[in-house]
């Protein structure tokens, strides 16, 4: 969703504040734009990306480069649509107050109504202006009040999802942010402070962050800040060491994040395993579930909630747990999870997934749990988000930033993690500790299988080349393949906007059959499994219905050959392995087939990187 930055100190804001929107442009894309104090308040803002605002403003006769204290904003449109006068930051009539907001006001219509019969204009089609005129309103019938109390008591009336950060001529040497539901980090440099709604654009100032909860409030001056609730209790904070560095968010070389993260994966599944798995002996071990594992082991169920490319992890993981763990798994979409008042108590174990540890949906189904009894581990990958926050347990999945909004590393680092779990857990059921060596030596060898698979680049580049002007794409596997059938259509889709579907390959006949002609290209996931004759056979089916088969399959496999129009060569492994080797063709097919359209494979249109909203 959508990215906030604050920064006060003593040097320039602009730059600073460009530079951090820059960093979080992959949380929404739609409008940036910039207020700074200067005694007075302004603003700067406008439709498009930072790049054009940071233009716009060279260009411009502003003097807002005195400021050393400022606010920004780069926008995902929730209501509203992306321009000029729906950009943030909101401006107060006088204009004397500015804000930023990230979320979502559900009562905004009828605190629009009641402002405006108090004689407040409105200048954008937002939720969020709603916030700064109610702020306003407050403010000016109590001029006594300061700044923090005003936005205090605003807060109290309204309902929904925010991350705000206010500013104000009338008390300019202080920024004032509040949280509920859309994260916000404060970033703690010597005589300076930067606000952010995820850690990105702060690491290059400094690694000492404190992460604000829900319903908390700050006041963040040049010589320090302090946290209440919006209930106005005072809250002491921990200071977060941040883990990662600069370079990990940046592009390295290559022409676009995701790039970049699809050919990290040799090294950030290495990272997954680091000081978890001994592979010589079997030993696995999950500190962040230790205390929990004799829990997990009797749970009745274990339900996984998730969305998108975390929710096929999901599905992987349910086919890993099943067949380890011998535990019977249920997985659902987070958002359905929650709406369908789920049969749950303390005999539960439901597993969260979530690579930025904000999604709301998510992040309401781990509530939902909780409430109900059961026991709530998390699977994130953002350190400290508020996902692995509020989970009673769980581990992360140490892939590191991922900044492309198409999830991949993310992806094979949450597989691993269900791996290790399933491994875990199946210590005394049904697996012993030699066929767990085996199973872990499997996995140790995965990073390298990856480094072999990505040395296909140019190959799976030309046959791209053959599918750029496709309108549909099937995509299709069996067992644990399936799920990875639907992320490989997921990743074509986000990125490409070229329809895509995931089925299992049997599934085919019972429906999908029918759209099969010259012009539909079908994705075959057919590792040499159980199920391989069976997929051959499908396989001819599309032939004969001159459907065009580009075919993922192991080395050696001949007869693939015979029947396919292109075939992706990969390493073989033992299946409960095959969907983080048979991902990662998916993932580069993707990549090429959509910049080759000409698509901006880092800023997919319409979508966000964490989605905050409901
Ligand atoms: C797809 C993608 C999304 C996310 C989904 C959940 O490439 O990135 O489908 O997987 O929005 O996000 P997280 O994992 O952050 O909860």
């Amino acid at each position: 969703m959508c990215g906030i930055v604050g920064y006060i100190g003593s040097r320039p804001a602009v730059p600073i504040l460009l530079g951090g929107l820059k960093r979080l442009e992959y949380r929404g894309y739609d409008s940036a734009g910039i207020a700074v104090g200067n005694g007075s308040v302004g603003v700067f803002k406008q439709k498009g990306s930072v790049g054009a605002l940071e233009v716009a403003l060279q260009a411009s006769s502003s003097m807002l480069g005195d400021a050393t204290m400022g606010i920004g904003h780069t926008r995902w449109a929730t209501h509203g649509d992306p321009s000029d006068r729906n950009s943030h930051p909101h401006t107060s009539m006088d204009g004397s107050i500015a804000l930023i907001h990230n979320g979502i006001i559900e009562n905004y219509s009828a605190l629009r109504t009641e402002l405006r019969s108090q004689g407040f204009e409105f200048a954008s089609d937002t939720d969020s202006e709603v916030l700064v005129h109610l702020i306003d309103s407050i403010w000016s019938s109590c001029p006594e009040l300061s700044m923090e109390e005003a936005v205090r008591k605003a807060l109290h009336h309204v309902d929904g999802a925010y991350g705000i950060c206010v500013i104000s001529g009338r008390d300019p040497q202080r920024i004032v942010v509040a949280r509920k539901g859309s994260p916000l980090v404060i970033g703690l440099g010597d005589g300076e402070f930067f606000i952010a709604s995820d850690a990105a654009p702060i690491v290059e100032h400094t690694k000492k962050v404190v992460y604000l909860s829900d319903g908390e409030m700050a006041v963040v001056t040049r010589d320090g800040y302090h946290v209440k609730t919006v209930g106005n209790e005072a809250r002491e904070k921990s200071v977060t060491e941040l883990d990662f560095d600069l370079e990990e968010i940046e592009k390295g070389g290559f022409e676009h994040f995701m790039l970049k993260e699809i050919f990290e994966q040799p090294v950030t599944m290495q990272e997954v395993m680091r000081g978890r798995v001994r592979h010589e002996d079997g030993f696995v071990r999950l500190g962040g579930i230790e205390d929990y594992l004799d829990r997990i082991r009797d749970a009745r169920r274990i339900v996984i909630c998730a969305c998108g490319t975390s929710w096929h992890a999901g599905l992987i993981g349910e086919y890993l747990l099943e067949e380890f763990a011998r535990i019977p798994v249920e997985v659902d979409y987070a958002s359905e999870f929650r709406y369908r008042n789920p049969i749950l108590d303390e005999h539960d174990v439901v597993i969260v997934i979530s690579q930025s540890g904000e999604t709301a949906d998510t992040l309401a189904a781990l509530r939902l749990a909780k409430e109900k009894g059961a026991l709530v581990v998390g699977i994130c990958n953002v350190v400290g988000s508020t996902i692995a926050r509020e989970t009673h347990c769980g581990m992360y999945t140490h892939a590191g930033p991922e900044i492309g909004v198409a999830s991949t590393k993310a992806f094979t680092a949450q597989v691993i993690v269900l791996y290790l779990l399933s491994l875990v857990l199946s210590k005394d059921r049904s697996l012993s500790r030699h066929d767990i060596s085996l199973y872990l030596r499997e996995l140790g060898e995965v990073p390298e299988k990856v480094s072999r698979i990505l040395e296909l680049n140019d190959q799976i580049l030309e046959i791209a080349r053959e599918y750029v002007d496709s309108r549909n794409c099937l995509y299709l596997g069996r067992g644990y393949n399936f799920p990875v059938a639907l992320e490989g259509a997921l990743k074509l889709k986000e990125i490409s906007y070229i329809h895509a579907e995931g089925y299992p390959a049997a599934e085919m006949k019972h429906g999908p059959i029918a759209l099969i002609d010259k012009d539909m290209p079908v994705v075959f996931i057919a590792p040499q499994d159980a199920t391989h004759g069976k997929i051959l056979s499908n396989v001819e089916e599309v032939r004969s219905r001159k459907g065009r088969v580009i075919a993922v399959a192991n080395e050696g496999d001949e007869e693939i050959a015979r029947l396919a129009d292109h075939v992706i060569y990969i390493p073989s492994a033992a299946a409960p392995v095959t969907p983080l080797l048979n991902v990662i063709p998916l993932q580069m097919l993707s990549y090429h087939i959509a910049t080759l359209r000409g698509c901006n494979v880092d800023r997919p249109r319409n979508l966000a990187k964490s989605v905050t909203v409901e």
